[in-house]
């Protein structure tokens, strides 16, 4: 059996004080295993970007625990904690975040220079570009690059230190269908073969069909659960459709 990389241990996230209390995640429990291909759907205001947020640290829970490979992240400081943020995970945003005055190169290196590392990286990014066909905008800025580009250029950012996990906030949101595609499918190549854990927010059931489980989340816990079980991403890509038309009543598209 696969080891549980990720465990998120009853999480609560409450925003706001009184009147204004929103419980963003609601007594949520689940776990990605080493090695997963994870999809988290849900409706907008579900929870799923606050879902993330608590797995990178970007915000504390207000109760429960998330732990990676055992050990709890809040108990985690300084080095420790730092580590973990610059070489644990991998975070790819629905909108890039590059910088606009750094080349694709210099962005791809930039968590590299945040966190200190010190090893010359040059034949790392070579070999990312090369797998997520960027060799030509490496030394391009990114009003020079295509959506898709950036987007793989985001991605090369996201892979430069080996993460052990991937958190993927919505990747293909702002990419139309030809460069969704393309990013998705080297998501599911670094996955399958070199077994990056990877968990992604998506709305799009297209995307989610590479994925070899979904959590369907709603009102900040989980609602449903699917399995990719022998079957091709067509046919998974049906069973997603039903299960968001199913839990919404039909109305599939507000997903
Ligand atoms: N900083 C914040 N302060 C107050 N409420 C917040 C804050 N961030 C999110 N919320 C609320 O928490 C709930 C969950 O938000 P979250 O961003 O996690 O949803 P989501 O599932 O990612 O939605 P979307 O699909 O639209 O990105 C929403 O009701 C949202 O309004
Ligand atoms: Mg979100």
């Amino acid at each position: 059996m696969q080891k549980k990389l990720l465990e998120l241990d009853h999480l609560y996230k409450i925003y706001g004080k009184g009147e204004n209390q929103t419980h963003a995640l609601n007594d949520l429990t689940c776990s990605v295993l080493e090695e997963e291909f994870l999809g988290i759907m849900g409706s907008s205001g579900s929870g799923k970007t606050t879902l993330l947020n608590c797995v990178a640290t970007m915000m504390k829970p207000t109760r429960g625990k998330v732990l990676l490979s055992g050990k709890e992240l809040s108990k985690q400081k300084g080095r420790e904690l730092a580590r973990y943020r610059g070489d644990r995970i991998g975070y790819l945003f629905q909108t890039f975040e590059l910088l606009d005055n750094m080349t694709g190169r210099e962005n791809i290196l930039l968590p590299a220079s945040i966190h200190g590392v010190k090893e010359d990286l040059t034949k790392e990014v070579d070999r990312l570009a090369e797998y997520l066909e960027i060799g030509e905008v490496l030394d391009k800025f990114p009003e020079q690059m295509s959506g898709g580009q950036k987007q793989r250029i985001a991605a090369a950012r996201a892979l430069i230190l080996h993460p052990d996990i991937v958190l993927a906030d919505e990747p293909t949101g702002a990419l139309d269908s030809k460069n969704a595609k393309q990013l998705m499918e080297k998501l599911k190549q670094l996955n399958e073969e070199q077994g990056t854990t990877i968990m992604m927010v998506t709305h799009d059931a297209n995307a989610a069909s590479y994925c070899s489980r979904i959590l369907f989340i709603q009102d900040g816990g989980i609602l449903n659960e699917l399995r990719k079980n022998g079957e091709d991403r067509q046919e998974f890509y049906k069973r997603i459709l039903s299960m968001q038309s199913q839990l919404l009543g039909g109305s599939a598209n507000v997903f």
